[in-house]
């Protein structure tokens, strides 16, 4: 975990037991490298640090030691450790605001292409992929498109091609597709089976969901619209400065990249090869 993140820890501890200082956490960092090849050097540290506290609040381990054991010893422990760690949090429609946006000003340009493509960099349990396959087809681009859905965890990859959702949050995603002010309703995308929601299958017609990881990510193929957002809020500066480069070389000409509504690409060495499209709903598009 490099310096810079030093000073950021976060005081709320669940485990007071349990000291999770610099030390303690890049020992995990190293073990989980050398077990699951998984490098968590860059994520943010209060963040990191606040979801080993959450493992250990729900694991009794009574030491450190007694974790990196585990992780040594357990390959399925440790792919659930690493679940825990990197948050999953997504609704649909999660921000309807942020859809209108793409609805009213990202669509409109991206419907003079022929075929369009799009990429969810960090689409967890598939939310927010439903919401943009809605969305483009309410706005009659759901033919033209390929959309390629993309996560570091393979479970919440799996629950997002499955596409079933527990039945009481669609109380929360249906109001947040009324705000958005979509043309149906809601429950014309879904039906309901034994307690949980089922998405309509037809909206993934165009969709390829696979593993890919931002850190260390290469280009894999060109999008005209790329959206990673709540991700980047994990990682530190040096992360997040990588993967805005590898968002930006992922472009066509004047692709636009959506970020969360707590990140932001001002900082980054590549901000000026964007243009803001909208500063709240947090859209930039690339200058050439
Ligand atoms: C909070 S969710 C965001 C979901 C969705 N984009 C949204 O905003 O609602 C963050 C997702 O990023 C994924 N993630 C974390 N680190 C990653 C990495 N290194 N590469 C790819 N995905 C990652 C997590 O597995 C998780 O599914």
């Amino acid at each position: 975990m490099p310096e810079q993140n030093q000073g950021v820890w976060n005081t709320q501890r669940n485990r007071p037991d349990i000291r999770l200082g610099f030390d303690e956490l890049n020992y995990i960092i190293k073990i989980i490298k050398e077990v699951a090849d998984f490098d968590f050097s860059h994520y943010a540290a209060s963040s990191f640090q606040r979801r080993v506290y959450r493992v250990l609040e729900i694991y009794p381990f009574k030491s450190v030691q007694e974790l990196v054991n585990r992780l040594r010893t357990d390959a399925q422990f440790t792919a659930e450790f690493i679940e825990e760690v990197t948050v999953n949090t997504t609704e649909l429609f999660r921000d309807p605001e942020f859809w209108q946006e793409i609805r009213d000003s990202v669509l409109p340009s991206l419907a003079q292409h022929r075929n369009i493509h799009i990429w969810h960099a960090g689409c967890s349990t598939g939310e927010e992929v439903y919401s943009m396959a809605i969305t483009l087809a309410e706005a009659g681009l759901l033919d033209r498109v390929k959309i390629t859905a993309t996560d570091i965890n393979e479970t919440v990859i799996k629950t997002a091609a499955r596409g079933h959702y527990p039945e009481r949050l669609f109380k929360l995603y249906d109001n947040n597709y009324r705000i958005f002010g979509g043309k149906k309703e809601l429950s014309d995308y879904y039906k309901i089976e034994n307690g949980s929601i089922r998405m309509n299958p037809e909206l993934l017609a165009n969709v390829k969901f696979r593993h890919f990881n931002l850190v260390g990510g290469e280009v894999f193929s060109k999008f005209d619209l790329v959206l990673c957002r709540n991700v980047m809020i994990y990682f530190d500066k040096v992360l997040q400065d990588q993967v805005s480069k590898l968002f930006y070389s992922s472009l066509f000409k004047y692709g636009f990249l959506a970020v969360g509504s707590k990140e932001s690409l001002i900082w980054c060495s590549v901000s000026h090869k964007f243009k803001t499209i909208s500063n709240d709903n947090k859209i930039y598009q690339a200058r050439v």
